[in-house]
């Protein structure tokens, strides 16, 4: 695996992850323990971007479980029908909120939070097994970039599952 990585200091988001998908493939090349390589996608996500929060609810017990992220403490299980994730989750598609004080039902695990992207991770047989968070401190801050960038990041993950 590698041992750090390389970003660019640009304000190109589309850059940065052209920069850093095959990083990321080839970080978790290698290793089977799904625990280890979901947190190292959610440092790397974090150390390329600075979000303010990054990280990874898995699907268990008929719930979103909290698992490895980057940034504040978080609420540890969601709902199916509850928040940005559980909407991401039911939809199986891609949520972004640009301004999450106007989604209903929004669940504010920090007030500092103000925009949020939500990505589905499918199984092999098509069930989402997990969803990707990504909150912001600032307002309207996820764009198609960060769907595309994070969606292709998704898909090294979908090999791993
Ligand atoms: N805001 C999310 C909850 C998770 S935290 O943002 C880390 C939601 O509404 O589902």
């Amino acid at each position: 695996m590698t041992e750090s990585l390389f970003v660019s200091q640009t304000a190109d988001r589309k850059k940065i992850y052209e920069e850093i998908t095959p990083q990321i493939a080839a970080l978790v090349e290698g290793e089977t323990d799904l625990t280890a390589n979901l947190a190292n996608i959610a440092a790397a996500l974090k150390e390329a971007f600075g979000f303010f929060w990054i990280g990874f609810y898995v699907v268990k017990e008929n719930q979103l479980v909290l698992s490895a992220f980057q940034g504040t403490i978080a609420c540890t299980r969601i709902d199916f029908n509850r928040g940005v994730c559980g909407h991401c989750y039911t939809a199986r598609k891609t949520v972004v909120v640009p301004n999450v004080e106007e989604f209903p039902g929004h669940i504010a695990c920090s007030s500092a939070s103000k925009s949020e992207i939500v990505l589905p991770v499918f199984d092999k047989n098509g069930a989402v097994a997990m969803v990707l968070d990504a909150d912001s401190d600032r307002l309207d801050d996820f764009s198609e970039v960060d769907a595309e960038g994070l969606g292709k990041i998704v898909r090294i993950i979908e090999k791993l599952i």
